[in-house]
């Protein structure tokens, strides 16, 4: 399985306190093609060239004097490299304990002096085979890994772009930028991460939150684009989009368009329990529900709206926090103040790239709470 080169290539490191062991064992391994051979009497260089990184073989002289061979080892395995080199240790004791605690103390082998020629060259052989094999069996499986998390993040991706397309259908009926929806999953992706939810559910959300309002497709144009208050009758109406979102994207099988039902479903709900569709209260709205809230009723107080001028962010971040409580769950209020540096600068980055219309408080007065409609 490995190639012959590749071996004759491997670095080995031999350590014995007599000059005549290390030029003989040096000799035989050079006399075999072995290229890389380095040879010291001094346990202290030794830890020093294993430290460097690269060695593939260790012969270790069971009787150093300087340092307890034993000692030496338990050194080698506290550098703690990904592929720990197999260790030969070498003695000329014939004692039964010794060569057993070699053997417990992590010797993969043990040659004997004096040497036999075939005997060392043999142990050598197959011990950097064994090792060579080792690491590129987990050199494949670390590449196959690699690849498989990529292709994982690209069909993470193409779903996620391709749900993306429904959010912007949605968005481009109601309003006449398509930013919000892409601002509204940056904010949701960095709160979610603020509150310490995972890299994998954090991007789920990235992805899904976009498609909050997915379900606009059902409410006819005179409710959506009406450019005044809403009648009971047409708030009743432009409330079901929560509800027409959630059949639109309900039995998905996987996360993200189960996380996208819930917050088609639930980004409305309020934590006092005034929300709607289902008036849920505190943690019985789900928390991916709870986390678009924020950002997309943050996200909508800044827009320009048919029926409602754009706030001041200043005056938008304000009213997040006098509605902790109350419309949103405080920790995540405090998520959004805690991460405020950088919802300004994804306002920054995602800013619409048509100019909206600025707070207007004459405007506001004639119609009323602007975060009616959000
Ligand atoms: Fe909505
Ligand atoms: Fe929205």
């Amino acid at each position: 399985m490995i190639d012959e080169q590749e071996i004759r290539r491997a670095s080995i490191l031999v350590i014995d306190d007599a000059p005549a062991n290390l030029a003989l064992i040096a000799g035989i391994l050079s006399a075999a093609n072995y290229t890389k051979v380095t040879v010291t009497a001094d346990p202290v260089e030794a830890l020093d060239l294993f430290d460097a990184g690269g060695v593939d073989l260790i012969l270790l002289d069971l009787n150093l004097p300087e340092m307890n061979s034993l000692e030496l080892m338990e050194k080698f395995r506290a550098l703690d490299f990904e592929f720990q080199p197999p260790v030969l240790v070498l003695t000329g004791q014939c004692d039964r304990h010794r060569r057993l605690q070699a053997l417990r103390g992590g010797a993969q082998d043990i040659l004997s002096k004096p040497f036999d020629t075939d005997e060392v060259l043999s142990r050598v052989h197959n011990l950097l085979e064994m090792h060579l094999a080792h690491k590129l069996l987990k050199s494949y499986n670390t590449q196959l890994e690699v690849a498989v998390r990529d292709r994982t993040r690209k069909l993470l991706r193409t779903q996620a772009e391709i749900v993306q397309r429904l959010g912007y259908a949605a968005e481009f009926r109601d309003t006449e930028t398509g930013e919000h929806t892409i601002r509204v999953g940056r904010y949701s992706h960095l709160l979610a991460r603020q509150i310490g939810l995972s890299n994998e559910e954090s991007e789920q959300i990235l992805y899904a939150a976009p498609m909050h309002d997915i379900g606009k497709i059902g409410i006819p144009d005179d409710v959506l684009l009406k450019p005044a208050r809403l009648n009971g009758e047409e708030w009743a109406v432009m409330k079901t989009h929560t509800t027409i979102g959630a059949r639109i994207l309900e039995g998905g099988s996987n996360q993200l368009l189960k996380s996208a039902c819930t917050i088609a479903l639930t980004h409305h709900e309020k934590w006092d329990g005034s929300g709607y569709p289902s008036a849920l209260k505190g943690e019985n709205i789900p928390l991916h529900g709870r986390i678009v809230a924020v950002a997309d009723v943050f996200d909508a107080l800044t827009l320009y709206r048919p029926y409602k001028p754009a706030w001041s962010t200043e005056d938008a971040r304000r009213y997040i926090n006098q509605m902790a409580g109350a419309h949103f769950d405080p920790v995540l209020v405090e998520a959004f103040n805690d991460s405020w540096d950088q919802i300004a600068s994804i306002q920054r980055q995602y800013a619409d790239k048509k100019p909206i219309s600025h707070y207007n408080e004459a405007w506001l007065d004639k119609i009323g709470p602007a975060e009616a409609r959000l």
